[in-house]
């Protein structure tokens, strides 16, 4: 019998989750193909992670490396070290790492190192700010990978202009696409509108959880200021990260929030994080979005729903040229006059990018099993 190729598939933080089910699954469909999930435990809430696992019929990964917490050096260093006896007693011949969470630079710096191959799932992306980890972990992921599978145009370029041989590069469309998809249609029975007294199209949606954003109590504040100027005109529904919670505690800033969902008042209604089919129900009948997340620009661009960016720059420009995503950063003014022009009537049109099609992790399979097996 021909010798399968040995894949590990690395996940550990949110993001990642939604990513490589898809993923997973095409490849346990592939019979040349032995995939393993490896998790690190960078997101171990239950509703960071094992919540995601059961919506999306992700497999139980094959080990759990329980990393948890830490400061970014803590964290990264103790993913390698947990990492590399794995890859020495599998010896796989592709690790897949995904997106630009510690996780992922961790795995393919210490893949890289014992000469296995690396693949990237959402290479090239650029911020071009160098303040943001996720921008390091994005650079140093591409630079050591072998297959790096883009989502978008401006990736290809950027990764060109840093000089990634072209034979390198993928154009396979987006992973979390795929994903948004396929549960589209389960998503309608999720009963969280009823749960939280929300009508379609009566309230918007805030999600926040980027270090620059809510370790800094003056921009948070500033942030939270403008929501709740909107939230007096239109209920704002708030799925709170654990930092982000943290933090508001940190800085004494609960009289923003109500937590009960009373059908008659307005304000912002800070809830816990949200499974993936509840999340999606959630925003797909939401008036607009406001986010600092990544993926969130990239679900709202294919839902065809305005997004505004609470950042100043965007790693995913595609979303503001073909989508609806519009950046308005993190001044008071600006955040609600851009959402009160939504509120009055101003729509923004979207079309969806190329490959955004659901059918990315074929492409990626095909790409693996042409160039690996
Ligand atoms: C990470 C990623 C970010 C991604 C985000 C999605 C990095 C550098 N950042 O940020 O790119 O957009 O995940 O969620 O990898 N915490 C919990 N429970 C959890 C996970 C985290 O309480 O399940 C707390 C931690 O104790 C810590 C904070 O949240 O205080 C930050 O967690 P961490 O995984 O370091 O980064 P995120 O901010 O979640």
């Amino acid at each position: 019998m021909p010798k399968k190729l040995k894949i590990i598939n690395v996940v550990g933080a949110r993001p990642n989750f939604m990513k490589a089910a898809p993923l997973m699954e095409q490849m346990l469909e592939t019979p040349a193909m032995e995939p393993f999930l490896v998790h690190t435990g960078q997101h171990y809430d239950d509703r960071m992670s094992k919540f995601f696992f059961d919506d999306l019929g992700l497999p139980k990964p094959d080990m759990d490396l329980g990393v948890g917490s830490g400061s970014h050096a803590q964290q990264t260093a103790e993913i390698m070290r947990c990492f590399e006896p794995v890859l020495l007693k599998e010896r796989p011949d592709v690790v897949v790492v995904f997106g630009d969470v510690n996780s992922t630079i961790a795995c393919a710096l210490t893949a890289v190192k014992l000469g296995v191959a690396v693949a990237h799932v959402e290479a090239g992306l650029r911020s071009f700010d160098r303040t943001m980890p996720e921008e390091i972990n994005r650079v140093l992921t591409d630079a050591i990978s072998d297959y790096l599978f883009t989502t978008e145009p401006s990736a290809n370029e950027n990764l060109l202009r840093e000089g990634v041989p072209k034979e390198k590069i993928f154009p396979v469309g987006n992973l979390m696409i795929d994903t948004l998809l396929r549960h589209k249609e389960r998503a309608q029975s999720s009963t969280i509108l009823q749960t939280l007294n929300c009508m379609p199209q009566a309230y918007g949606v805030l999600t926040l959880h980027r270090a620059s954003n809510v370790d800094d109590e003056e921009i948070f504040q500033s942030i939270l200021k403008a929501v709740f100027e909107i939230s007096q005109k239109i209920r704002v529904v708030f799925p709170c990260h654990p930092r982000t919670k943290k933090q508001i505690h940190a800085f004494g800033f609960e009289h923003f929030f109500m937590t009960r969902p009373s059908p008659f008042h307005c304000g912002i209604l800070l809830i816990d994080p949200l499974g993936y089919l509840d999340f999606l129900r959630l925003i797909s009948e939401a008036k607009f979005v406001l986010t600092d997340s990544g993926g969130i620009q990239e679900e709202t661009t294919v839902l065809g729903i305005p997004c505004l960016t609470l950042r100043e720059n965007t790693e995913r420009p595609v979303t503001i040229t073909e989508g609806t995503n519009v950046i308005v950063g993190t001044d008071r003014e600006k955040i609600v006059g851009k959402t009160l022009e939504i509120l009055n009537g101003y729509s923004l049109q979207g079309r969806i990018p190329e490959h955004w099609d659901g059918k990315a992790s074929e492409r990626i399979v095909r790409v693996l099993i042409d160039y690996c097996a």
